[in-house]
Order: structure tokens, then C-alpha cells, then sequence
């Protein structure tokens, strides 16, 4: 076994290009096996990952039981990522502890220990890391769909940006969804008994009407300032729009208001990122830039303060 000293960062589906050119900007060697891309040295700062494998090791096995038990060797937990030789790598997951596989309702809790990530790079070659970026299996938190209650997919998103944050809003909070029609995260946050303002150009969906803690106007999000909304505890945005204005727009909600915390979709437009303006929301002290498993051609941004 060999510990390599770097990184293999997990791509997601279909937006591999954007990590591709975050790590080569580096101007480090990228050896690639699938979707996970191995680069040696410190880490790469990047958002257009699913999950980093922070302590990978190379494995030489001659058997099935004998790649397993080195994996044992390693870590208690192990969720693989196949890009080929599919069979051999089910016999082997076969051997390991089973994950736990049921999805649950939101709110779910955040993991406590750690979870392994591990791929077979040819016929007798693993790469594994027992430690990875996210407690989840593969990078992805196990959310039970809801099909019927809320008017669009995008709650998904919501949910996985709160679960990653480890929070949530309560009954003392107030909340304001820009950009919130059809209703999905308005659905999300009105469920967790915050108030809730609502703003779009487009109405809800017919389903939030009657919803006693959800608040919707008709308007324009980039009018909304902090004067007009005080007791904002929480600024959740998910209007379509280019990431400068939105950077604009977010200005004085960071430098004058109460919100402490932010969860905001940065959209791209067109086929390439606006990386001046991704670098300088990934430069906010203490937020975070990702790719969730439900985010399109778009990143989520994260921060809390206070
Ligand atoms: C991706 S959708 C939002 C989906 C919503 N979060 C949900 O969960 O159902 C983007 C929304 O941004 C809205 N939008 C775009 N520009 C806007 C603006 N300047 N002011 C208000 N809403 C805007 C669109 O009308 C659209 O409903």
C-alpha cells in the first residue's frame, strides 16, 4: 500500500470541465481515472467538486478478500466510485461493511464519522481514501424525495445546502427567498416555522397559497435592501442572473444587515464560469463555494456569520 501525497478529486456529472480547469490552473500533473483526478501536493482550491479524497492510498491486491481487507485496514466505511472493471468492484464492496442505504425525510443529521471513497483504477489497482469531504456516501446526502408536496425540484438543492450547513431556520427566524417562484425553497423554509417573504416576478404556484407563515409579493429581487427588511436572520436567493450582479446585490446585505446566514445560487450564464466573480464569492472569509448533487450549471454559496 502507498500512500499517494496529494488529492483525487471526485468530479460530478457532466460539469467535470469546470474542475479540469480549476486543477489545471494549478499547473500540477492531473492523472485521471473516470470521473476522480489524482493531483499530487497540497489541495487545489476548488468548487466544482463532488467530494475530495484527502488521504488517498494506492492499493496492489492479489485477491478479492485481500483488496477488502486492506481497505478494513484503512477505515470503517467505504462508498465506491466506478468508472469500470464494475463486477470485480461489486465483489468487493460485497465484502465490506454494508452502508447504511435508506434515504430519510429532511431534516437529517450530519454524520459523525468519517466516510471512505475507493475506486478500481485497473483489474488489480485500488485508490482509496478513508477520509473524505463529505460524511455522505459518494458526496451525496441521502434526502428522501418528496414528489407531491412542493412545486418545484428545487427544494432538493435547499435541502442539501441546509444539510450540508449542519442548519436550519427555527420558529424565531425570518427568512427572505429571492427569486422563489415556483415555491420549492419557500416550501422548504414555511416547513420549518420561520417567517417567511417571498419575492418574485412570477406568483407561486397555487399549492404555498393559505400557508400561514409565507409572505409573497410581486417584485423585483434586486430592489430588496436590508433598511426594508431589518429583522432578516436568513437570505436565501435563487434568481437567475449573472453572478456579477448578483455579487452587487449581495453587498450591502453583507456589510449592512443582520443576516447571518446566506444561501445563494450563483448561476452560470452561457457555457463557460465567471471566475473573476465565483473567485471573489470564494473569498468571503468563512464561506463556501460548492457543486451540490442537485445544483445544474451553477454553484451554491454559502456563509455564516456571527
Ligand atoms: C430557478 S427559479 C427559482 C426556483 C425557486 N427557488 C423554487 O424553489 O421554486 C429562478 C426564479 O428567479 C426569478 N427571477 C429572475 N430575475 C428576477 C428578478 N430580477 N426579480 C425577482 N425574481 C427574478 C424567476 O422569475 C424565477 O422564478
Amino acid at each position: 500500500m502507498t500512500r499517494l501525497e496529494g488529492l483525487v478529486y471526485h468530479a460530478p456529472d457532466h460539469y467535470e470541465h469546470h474542475l479540469l480547469t480549476e486543477l489545471k490552473r494549478s499547473g500540477r500533473e492531473v492523472t485521471s481515472s473516470g470521473a476522480l483526478h489524482f493531483v499530487a501536493g497540497r489541495e487545489i482550491p476548488t468548487c466544482w467538486h463532488q467530494n475530495l479524497w484527502t488521504q488517498p492510498w494506492e492499493i496492489r491486491f492479489n485477491s478479492l478478500s485481500d483488496a477488502a481487507a486492506q481497505l478494513r485496514s484503512l477505515g470503517a466505511l467505504w462508498s465506491p466510485v466506478f468508472s469500470g472493471n464494475f463486477r470485480k468492484g461489486a465483489l468487493i464492496q460485497a465484502k465490506l461493511p454494508r452502508l447504511p442505504e435508506r434515504k430519510k425525510p429532511f431534516p437529517i443529521e450530519l454524520p459523525k464519522g468519517p466516510m471512505g471513497a475507493w475506486t478500481l483504477v485497473d483489474e488489480s489497482t485500488v485508490w482509496a481514501s478513508a477520509v473524505t469531504s463529505s460524511p455522505f456516501p459518494g458526496g451525496v446526502p441521502p434526502l428522501e424525495e418528496n414528489k407531491t408536496e412542493p412545486p418545484s425540484s428545487a427544494y432538493l438543492k435547499l435541502q442539501e445546502a441546509l444539510t450540508v450547513l449542519g442548519r436550519w431556520p427555527s420558529e424565531k427566524d425570518v427568512c427572505l427567498d429571492a427569486g422563489s417562484s415556483p415555491g420549492g425553497w419557500s416550501w422548504v423554509l414555511s416547513r420549518t416555522g420561520a417567517h417567511v417573504h417571498s419575492v418574485d416576478r412570477s406568483p407561486l404556484d397555487p399549492r404555498m397559497d393559505g400557508v400561514a407563515n409565507l409572505f409573497f409579493r410581486t417584485g423585483n429581487a434586486f430592489a430588496l435592501q436590508p433598511t426594508e427588511f431589518p429583522e432578516v436572520t436568513w437570505l436565501l436567493s435563487d434568481v437567475i442572473c449573472y453572478p456579477s450582479k448578483l455579487w452587487d446585490w449581495l453587498q450591502p446585505w453583507l456589510t449592512q444587515s443582520k443576516v447571518k446566514n446566506f444561501v445563494v445560487t450563483v448561476k452560470m450564464q452561457g457555457k463557460d464560469c465567471d471566475w473573476p466573480t465565483l473567485a471573489k464569492f470564494a473569498g468571503v472569509e468563512g464561506s463556501r463555494l460548492l457543486h451540490l448533487p442537485h445544483n445544474k450549471h451553477e454553484l451554491t454559496w454559502l456563509l455564516v456569520r456571527g
